[in-house]
């Protein structure tokens, strides 16, 4: 049997056909012919209309106020949008004092130090340092820890009892310790990313898996400095005193605030910039592969060695902020390359350390901090972290040779800082034999100040070796990475 669908010619008889071609040609012409009639009307009303009757008619229709329409520009948060909270102890405060010395800018920062008691101040420190206050008392409170010390309740209230002075113009209470050195323009880089209107409690954790364990992942730690927004400062006065009373086991005074937190419903927003250093020993080895965000804070620099060798712990961050002072961006950020030639890995921490490795590790290796210090127990244990790490190699010929900054200096022909970095302790003899770093006794480093690297997506620097006919110099270059340029030999 045939079927009469399939076939073509029994489907469309051409009678039907022709009838179809009229249809479609009448419809078409149809369409053109209403098409242009009503654009003939529209110019015609077009041209009738005032132009400024109908933007009034615009304005008219639209419901939201006129100035939603050009909103004002927010003001960035700077400097004088700060409020720092020092917590101090009389105690400690002759040695304590120098710490907050490096960092302070009398004319163009705001903040207090809350003492336990009246101090003797010395003659000059007056325009060295913040105003001085006594906290509070604190003796109706309960606090019932037996391994911490009740002065926890007097720093916790430290938000408090700065808010209450009633400063103006305040988006911002930072708050650290006696011991706490910040990098003030990086702070106030990583604060311009939020909204100081809203809810923020801004910190880190600590280096300590097992700290953050007993204490809590979502604490900031108060050594390492934390940021809380004015309106939720006003939210935590108003119940900080009754908060504080429902928690009279707690230890320290940055788990009361947490504690307060949680009952306000704010948790931690993360910022890896802010340092507790709840560590031993030499911090080289976080210092030398910071993460790739701005250096915000350095706390606990009492109980670790000094970050440069053979000077005292107040003289080694002052080498530091030499460097800051020319680019504060880019303070102890790392890049890393390879010298190509001779097989060495270079890895770069700006402004504080130069390392060259005898032979190629990777940048995922390279990346991580190697474990230079010891834990808060005072163990070198590979599991105490809340980060990975990688172990100081054994192999003396894997053993880095470290170049520590000396100088910098800022070229206003070039417009670039020009770092220079010295080799003060001696590698163990080595039997490979490939080019021997011995040979190098000082790095420079060349890079362009970049205030505006924290305002792109976060990425390392990229790093190259220079062709240099200075004896027993390693000369490099540290900037934003080329198109198609990544760490590989
Ligand atoms: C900081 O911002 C305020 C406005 O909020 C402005 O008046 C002041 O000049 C700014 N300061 C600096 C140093 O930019
Ligand atoms: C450390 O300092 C002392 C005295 O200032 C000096 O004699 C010594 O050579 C220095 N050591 C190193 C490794 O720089
Ligand atoms: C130098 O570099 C800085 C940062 O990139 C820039 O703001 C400044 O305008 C430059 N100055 C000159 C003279 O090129």
């Amino acid at each position: 049997m045939k079927n009469n669908f399939k076939d073509p010619e029994h489907f469309h008889s051409p009678w039907t056909f022709s009838k179809i071609v009229i249809f479609f040609f009448l419809l078409i012409s149809l369409s053109y012919l209403l098409y242009s009639l009503r654009f003939v009307s529209h110019s015609f009303t077009d041209c009738d209309q005032n132009p400024l009757s109908s933007i009034t008619h615009l304005s008219e229709t639209r419901s939201f106020p006129s100035d939603e329409e050009s909103p004002k520009p927010i003001e960035e948060t700077n400097l004088s949008h700060i409020v720092f909270g020092i917590g101090a102890s009389s105690k400690l405060w002759k040695q304590r004092k120098e710490y907050i010395k490096l960092w302070w800018r009398p004319s163009e920062m705001r903040g207090i130090v809350w003492l336990d008691q009246k101090v003797e101040t010395e003659p000059g420190d007056e325009k060295l340092l913040p105003q001085l206050k006594i906290s509070g008392d604190t003796s109706n409170f309960k606090y019932k820890n037996p391994k911490g010390h009740r002065s926890a309740i007097r720093i916790s209230r430290i938000v408090s009892e700065t808010l209450k002075l009633g400063m103006e113009g305040v988006r911002w209470f930072v708050m650290g310790d006696d011991d706490t050195v910040f990098i003030a323009e990086n702070l106030v880089k990583v604060l311009q990313k939020y909204d100081h209107n809203q809810f923020y409690y801004i910190g880190s954790s600590s280096e300590s898996h097992l700290q953050n364990m007993y204490f809590s992942y979502n604490m900031a730690y108060g050594g390492g400095g934390f940021a809380i927004s004015y309106p939720l400062a006003v939210a935590l006065e108003k119940i900080q005193d009754r908060c504080i009373q429902r928690y009279p086991g707690l230890y320290g005074s940055d788990d009361r605030i947490q504690a307060c937190m949680a009952e306000l419903g704010v948790p931690l927003t993360k910022e890896r910039g802010f340092h507790q250093f709840d560590v031993y020993g030499n911090l080289f080895g976080l210092l030398a592969a910071h993460p790739v965000t701005p250096l915000v804070s350095l706390h606990h620099l009492d109980v670790v060695e000094p970050i440069f060798p053979n000077v005292t712990r107040v003289q080694a961050l002052r080498r530091l902020m030499v460097a800051k002072k020319l680019d504060p961006a880019g303070l102890i950020q790392q890049s890393i390359c390879y010298d190509k030639a001779r097989k060495w890995t270079v890895s770069v921490s700006w402004g504080y350390a130069v390392q060259i490795f005898r032979g190629i590790f990777s940048a995922r290796e390279m990346e991580m901090p190697a474990r230079t210090f010891l834990n808060w127990y005072r163990r070198a244990d590979y599991t105490a972290y809340a980060f990975n790490t990688r172990p100081v190699s054994r192999n003396v010929c894997q053993k880095p040779f470290v170049y520590y900054l000396t100088n910098a200096i800022h070229n206003k022909h070039t417009n670039e800082t020009s770092s220079e970095y010295v080799r003060v302790e001696p590698n163990p003899k080595c039997r490979w034999k490939m080019e021997d770093p011995t040979q190098i006794e000082r790095v420079e480093v060349h890079k362009k100040p970049d205030p505006n690297l924290w305002d792109k997506s976060p990425r390392r620097n990229c790093c190259r070796v220079l062709p240099t006919k200075k004896k027993g110099s390693l000369v490099i270059d540290v900037g934003p990475c080329g198109e198609d340029e990544i760490v590989e030999l």
